[in-house]
């Protein structure tokens, strides 16, 4: 608690606002996306499936993979609990819409869905086609129910662990010859899965060869812990990275080669 608190302080004495960004690229995405207040279509229906969740009392037995959790203790959990606890706040499901719309996301890759709420964020607009993994049977099975109560054939969901899943989709997407096309890649990653430094660096190298010039990683919690700081440290500082934006939550990164490096800390 300490240690969040410590680095949120640290955050709001660096971040800003729109004022004083020099690049072009991020104060359009600041202005257009981040702080755009108008109402979406796709944001009733996020609700909805939100709140469908939060009424759900049923208990299911969770396999936990990852960090683990700092809210329970036991592994028999009901639905409503862990989609407050687990599950991405309203406030954050909207931004993720956005960005999907903003950045005209087609193909998407989400690691960890839990009861799929920022899954269902981001395949809203029914463009977008996502495949999505989560390793908890009863969690995933949860996830599908509200998939399929609420259309979202646009959904593929795994259920494996995330390792087992990057290793096919490396191997599926593996470039073979020059003609590859870039419809084959991913146009976001949303890291949400195993909450360590060595696993999120391990799936971020692993999906490297997956992004292309106009991808963006957004990973999730990149401040909830120290190791996950140095695994954030390590990301931005990668060679391949040329746009790093922390908003205290969400880490983004961008690989635009036409872009200098560089490095930035906004308030959303
Ligand atoms: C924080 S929750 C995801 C929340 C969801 N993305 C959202 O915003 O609504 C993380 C999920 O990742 C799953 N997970 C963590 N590590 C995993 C692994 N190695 N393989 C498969 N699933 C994993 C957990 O079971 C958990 O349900």
């Amino acid at each position: 608690m300490y240690f969040q608190l410590k680095s949120y302080i640290n955050f709001l004495l660096k971040s800003q606002n729109q004022h004083g960004l020099h690049s072009p690229f991020v104060y359009n995405l600041v202005t257009r996306c981040f702080y755009d207040t108008t109402e979406h279509s796709e944001y009733a229906q996020i609700k909805e499936f939100r709140n469908d969740l939060l009424r759900n009392k049923e208990i299911i037995e969770v396999e936990d993979f990852g960090a683990g959790s700092r809210v329970f203790n036991s592994n028999q959990r009901p639905v409503h609990a862990i989609a407050k606890n687990a599950g991405i706040t309203l406030f954050r499901a909207r931004l993720l819409a956005r960005i999907v719309n903003y950045l005209k996301v087609k193909n998407a890759l989400e690691l960890g869905t839990s009861l799929g709420i920022a899954s269902a964020a981001m395949a809203a607009n029914r463009g977008t086609n996502l495949i999505t993994i989560e390793g908890c049977k009863e969690t995933a099975g949860i996830a599908q129910q509200q998939f399929d109560k609420f259309g979202f054939d646009n959904i593929d969901l795994r259920v494996d662990k995330i390792e087992y899943v990057i290793s096919d989709l490396t191997g599926k997407f593996r470039p073979t010859t020059s003609k590859q096309k870039t419809s084959e890649k991913f146009d976001l990653i949303y890291f949400d899965g195993n909450h360590h430094k060595q696993a999120t660096l391990e799936y971020f190298l692993k999906l490297l060869p997956l992004a292309h010039n106009d991808s963006v990683f957004i990973f999730d919690d990149i401040h909830w812990s120290a190791e996950m700081q140095e695994a954030w440290k390590e990301i931005k500082e990668h060679p391949q990275v040329r746009v790093s934006i922390d908003t205290y939550q969400w880490g983004l990164v961008f690989f635009r080669s036409e872009q200098v490096k560089e490095h930035f800390t906004i308030r959303v």
